[in-house]
């Protein structure tokens, strides 16, 4: 129980670092969750500082799962993954280091289930994909992509990944606040790749 503790605190810490706002400071001399939709993900940082710094963003925030569990790894301890990615995606989202006010947890869940649950990880890239062609919605594409994985573990009764998914989407969700009531409201921002 205690490696396990001292694992998901490592997970959260190095979640809580968000590459976006280091960025848009020491760069740009002004915070990114300030900007667009206050996010401090990759759709944020693609929209307000542009694609290079979207993609080593989207890097970064790719690692805050495998870094973690790949240490605590090599240092002979064994964990759950599920458990390694609940601690980095609450360290995105509610970060000790920026007063709570992180990101929105998607790119996190997605490497998690790309390299522990690649099945999975496929479904929701598919779900992701879909929905964005039809929508143009970051949002609701990342939304119905977590929802649908986590629908479908339960179904197949992987409950270790039903568990870790049910609290990465509560998570997300609450995240995602503002963004669904935009969705609701048809205002919601879109994205022009398929113009
Ligand atoms: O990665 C977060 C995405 O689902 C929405 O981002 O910036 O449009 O709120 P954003």
């Amino acid at each position: 129980l205690i490696t396990m503790a001292i694992a998901f605190v490592f997970a959260y810490l190095y979640g809580s670092v968000n590459l976006s706002v280091v960025i848009s400071k020491f760069f740009y001399g002004k915070d990114i969750r300030q900007y667009g939709s206050k996010g401090s993900g990759t759709t944020n940082t693609i929209r307000v500082l542009g694609f290079h710094w979207g993609i080593v963003v989207f890097l970064f925030d790719f690692s805050k799962v495998l870094i973690p569990y790949f240490i605590v790894t090599l240092l002979g301890f064994q964990v759950d993954p599920g458990l390694m990615a609940v601690g980095a995606v609450i360290g995105q989202c509610y970060p000790i280091f920026m007063k709570f006010r992180g990101g929105k947890g998607v790119a996190s869940t997605g490497a998690f289930l790309l390299f522990y649950h690649i099945p999975y990880a496929l479904v929701g890239i598919g779900i992701f994909m879909l929905v964005l062609r039809l929508s143009k919605m970051v949002s609701l594409s990342s939304l119905l992509a977590i929802l649908g994985v986590t629908v479908l573990s339960a179904l197949l009764q992987e409950w270790n990944l039903t568990i870790a998914m049910t609290i990465l989407l509560l998570i997300t969700y609450i995240r995602h606040y503002a963004n669904i009531k935009r969705i609701f409201k048809g205002e919601e921002s879109k994205v022009s790749i398929f113009d």
